[in-house]
Parts: structure tokens; C-alpha cells; sequence
């Protein structure tokens, strides 16, 4: 079988590493090329790539895309700390080829973003998210917390408090969302134990994806559930 080949954006990192490591585990596919903050594009090597997995952050976005779009391959981004406007650009990309974004790549999460639509029947009730992550997190809240709020306002039809971010030691993530009302308390929780699981969620989404003939802004529940 012809393996896929694999094109990793900030494999020095934490995740790029770990990324890395599922790959080599994993017998379908390769890493054929890397991108890190002070390398230049070399076009013949890239045009190589049957899909980009970016795990950087906000400041290669509009590189990654460039590349990605003049090849017409797919991306899988993981980054978190987007701003509208860098959103934005994975759309606009989105019309050319596929790109699959998620603040999160674990199935643990995505399950919980679906699990939010039974807050409906208690949305009169007050609600609040809190994440704990490692004290090295560049972005507060995280990404998964926002789309862990966007999901549960449109689940209770109303605004809710920001999420309370708590940054302290080698936590991978835990995210709880509380809904409270007089009488009792719901808590929904999950806890990433490694950081293996985002790296093995994305490796899944990327072999995925690479499989998608369509341009589109595809999300992870789209791997998991089907589009
Ligand atoms: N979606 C998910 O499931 C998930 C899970 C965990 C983390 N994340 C997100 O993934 C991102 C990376 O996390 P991390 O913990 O791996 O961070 P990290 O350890 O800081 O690694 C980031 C890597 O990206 C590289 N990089 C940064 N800017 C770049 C640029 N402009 N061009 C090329 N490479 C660049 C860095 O290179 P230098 O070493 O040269 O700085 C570094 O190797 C973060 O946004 C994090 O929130 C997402």
C-alpha cells in the first residue's frame, strides 16, 4: 500500500514531536518533510506532501496556507489563539482545498461538544466552563474552552460567563462545563491524560482528509461522525 506522506509544521514542538512519534508508529504513513520558524520553503520537496498537519502557532498560518494552496493539498491545522481575522484565512483556504481546524483532535472532546446539546433543556440554568492547562500554554482561555462556550451558548440560546482559565504544572488540559441551578449541579468533564491522544486524533484526521476530493472547512466531528 502507498503510504501517505506528510508534511509536519512545528515538529520541534511538543505536539509536532509527539505528532512525529505516532507517525513512526503508525505503518500508512511518513513524514516526508518539516517546516520550523527558520526554514525556507523548498517548493520541489513540499510539492511532495499529500497533506499538512500544523501544530505552530498563529504566525505560520498564512505561510502554511500559501504552501498548502499552491500544491492543492489538504490541511489539518491543530493551532489555538486565532484571531477573527486569521480564522478567517483557513475559510477563504477552504474554498480551494480541504481543511480540517479543531482546538482539540481528541474523540473524548468532540464527544463532549455533542454532549452539550442536552444543556437545551436546562438552559435556564447558570452555567460556567473552567480548563486547567500546563503553565507553558501561550494562549488563555484555551482553544477548546472557546469552542467548548460557542457550542454551549448555542445549545442554552444565551450568553454565558468566559471561562475561567487556571495555568499550573505539566497538565495536558481538563475542561469541565458546570450547569447550576438552585437545587443541583451537572458537571461534565474530560481529561486528556497525554498528549498522545491530540497527536493520534490528528494523524486519523490528516489520513482522512487526505482522502477528501472536495475543497472545505471540515471539522473533527466530520472524522468521527461522518460528514
Ligand atoms: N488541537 C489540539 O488538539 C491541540 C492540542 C495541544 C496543543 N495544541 C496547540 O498546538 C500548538 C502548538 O502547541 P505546542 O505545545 O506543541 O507548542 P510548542 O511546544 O511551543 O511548539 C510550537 C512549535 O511551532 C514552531 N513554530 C512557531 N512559530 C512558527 C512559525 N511561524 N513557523 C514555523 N514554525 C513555527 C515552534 O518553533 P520554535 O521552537 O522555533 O519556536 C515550535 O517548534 C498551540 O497552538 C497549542 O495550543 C492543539
Amino acid at each position: 500500500m502507498k503510504k501517505i506522506k506528510i508534511g509536519l509544521v512545528g515538529a520541534n514542538g511538543r505536539m509536532g514531536r509527539e505528532i512525529a512519534e505516532v507517525i513512526n508508529n503508525n505503518g500508512s504513513c511518513d513524514v516526508v518533510y518539516t517546516l520550523g520558524r527558520d526554514k525556507k520553503v523548498d517548493h520541489d520537496h513540499a510539492s511532495k506532501v499529500d497533506v499538512w498537519i500544523d501544530f505552530s502557532s498563529p504566525e505560520a498560518l498564512s505561510d502554511v496556507l500559501k504552501i498548502a494552496e499552491r500544491h492543492k493539498k489538504p490541511v489539518v491545522c491543530g493551532t489555538t489563539g486565532f484571531t477573527t481575522k486569521e480564522k478567517n484565512q483557513l475559510v477563504k483556504a477552504s474554498k480551494n482545498i480541504p481543511v480540517l481546524w479543531a482546538s482539540n483532535m481528541s474523540m473524548g472532546v468532540a464527544v463532549l461538544n455533542e454532549a452539550l446539546k442536552m444543556f437545551s433543556s436546562v438552559s435556564n440554568f447558570d452555567f460556567q466552563i473552567e480548563e486547567f492547562h500546563h503553565i507553558r500554554k501561550k494562549d488563555k482561555p484555551s482553544g477548546t474552552a472557546i469552542t467548548l462556550q460557542e457550542n454551549l451558548e448555542k445549545a442554552v440560546g444565551k450568553k454565558c460567563p468566559e471561562p475561567l482559565a487556571i495555568r499550573g504544572g505539566g497538565i495536558f488540559g481538563i475542561h469541565k462545563v458546570h450547569a447550576m441551578s438552585d437545587e443541583e449541579v451537572i458537571t461534565f468533564e474530560h481529561s486528556a491524560l497525554n498528549r498522545t491522544v491530540f497527536a493520534k486524533g490528528a494523524v486519523t484526521a490528516a489520513l482522512w482528509l487526505a482522502k477528501q476530493k472536495k475543497p472545505g472547512l471540515y471539522q473533527i466531528r466530520d472524522v468521527l461522525f461522518g460528514k
